[in-house]
């Protein structure tokens, strides 16, 4: 695989998995109206999704459950994912025509680079970082998505008020997001350590495999104070 993506940390690995050929038809029809090609320079959302509704971030959304499932309950806010496996992608874009959804966009590229590059500060109401690779091996923990300076990252591009909600059923993992987290001072933990899951939301693939290994599930959630 090509070195396209480059970040400050190496959080995946670029799989190569077998795009279906309805995820290529989709990939092929839907692209140009649902994805917004990564830029260098910043990108003003408003613009990209034509209205001033609040806009929440979705890292890393997988074949997509959450994502269409919390778009089609939510026609009120905008819906912005960043994926970076073009299964998944086509996989969206034909639940996205589906379901005949208005407010998604899709970003195919590194989280990292997307949210430093492109994305302004305190633009966000809410962040989604639903099971993100947990890279178990202590020797690969460094590849992890959120260390923290990805917490300074995510706290930025929050505006006040806005809130950023993590699940994982790695608990090494989740100790190091609440650490990061907590690191910033204007950002507060929701709950006396972890929370319980929210009811209004979808399983997701990875949160399935979770149930089906009868892990615990570690749910964050941070509001932005000022
Ligand atoms: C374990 S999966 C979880 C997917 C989904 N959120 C779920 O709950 O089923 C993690 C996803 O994050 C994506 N990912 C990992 N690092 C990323 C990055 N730096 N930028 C964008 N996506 C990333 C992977 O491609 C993968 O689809």
């Amino acid at each position: 695989m090509s070195n396209f993506f480059s970040s400050n940390v190496k959080s995946f690995v670029v799989r190569s998995g077998r795009v279906t050929s309805s995820q290529k038809k989709a990939l092929r029809d839907y692209s140009d109206f649902f994805c917004i090609p990564f830029s260098e320079k910043e990108v003003s959302l408003k613009e990209v999704f034509e209205n001033n509704n609040p806009i929440v971030l979705d890292i890393g959304f997988g074949m997509g459950n959450e994502i269409i499932d919390f778009s089609i309950k939510n026609p009120e806010k905008n819906v912005l994912g960043i994926e970076i496996y073009k299964p998944a992608i086509g996989n969206v874009l034909n639940n996205i025509q589906k379901n005949n959804i208005k407010n998604i966009k899709i970003i195919n590229y590194d989280a990292y680079l997307v949210l430093t590059k492109m994305l302004t500060d305190e633009s966000l109401c809410e962040i989604h970082l639903y099971f993100p690779d947990p890279w178990p091996k202590k020797k690969h923990h460094k590849r992890r998505l959120v260390n923290a300076e990805f917490g300074r990252i995510l706290y930025s591009k929050l505006e006040i008020g806005g809130k950023i909600k993590c699940a994982t059923d790695n608990k090494s993992y989740a100790d190091q997001i609440v650490e990061v987290l907590s690191e910033q001072k204007c950002f507060q933990n929701m709950n006396a350590g972890y929370g319980s899951r929210p009811t209004d939301r979808v399983i997701s693939k990875f949160e399935q495999k979770a149930f089906d290994n009868a892990s615990k599930i570690y749910e964050i959630s941070f509001a932005k104070l000022n």
